[in-house]
């Protein structure tokens, strides 16, 4: 089979592998890793229930080939915190109420602190057209805005 060998950081620890080069980040996240807290909901760019950060930057991960990452840091919701030690903006997250179903709370809090990261968000109107590329199925809109306010001034 082909492959193209691809190396990168994952979570903090560094990986080298030989992978097929179709093999799009999320699957390779879900698939290979078992990192199923990235979640794959349209597989097609429109949702953002599947965003991570590459470099501090959100990306979409279901569009994006593994193979395309060589040399990149790449940081998915396990390496921002874990059940027993939360991070300030998964605190945050529980503190505004800002989920349901959870299903897309992964990509949100990835775009909020890409968001933060960026810094250049000067206006309610600004942050909502940032979180705009992540979609909540249970509408949970007004608490998720409140929150990613609050990690963007607070955290
Ligand atoms: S699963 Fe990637 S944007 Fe929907
Ligand atoms: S909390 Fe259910 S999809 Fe957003």
């Amino acid at each position: 089979m082909n492959t193209n060998p691809v190396h990168f950081t994952l979570n903090g620890k560094p990986v080298k592998i030989s992978i097929e080069p179709w093999t799009t980040l999320l699957d390779y996240l879900r698939y290979h890793k078992k990192l199923v807290g990235t979640k794959k909901g349209c597989d097609h760019g429109q949702c953002g229930a599947c965003t991570v950060l590459v470099d501090g930057n959100s990306v979409n991960s279901c569009l994006c080939l593994l193979v395309s990452l060589d040399g990149k840091d790449i940081t998915t919701i396990e390496g921002i915190g874990t059940a027993d030690n939360l991070s300030v903006e998964q605190q945050i997250f529980i503190e505004e109420d800002a989920y349901q179903c959870g299903f897309c709370t992964p990509g949100q809090i990835c775009s909020t602190i890409a968001m933060r990261n960026r810094g250049e968000i000067n206006s309610e109107e600004e942050l909502k057209d940032w979180m705009s590329g992540n979609l909540c199925r249970c509408a949970a809109y007004k608490n998720l805005t409140k929150a990613a306010r609050r990690i963007y001034k607070e955290s």
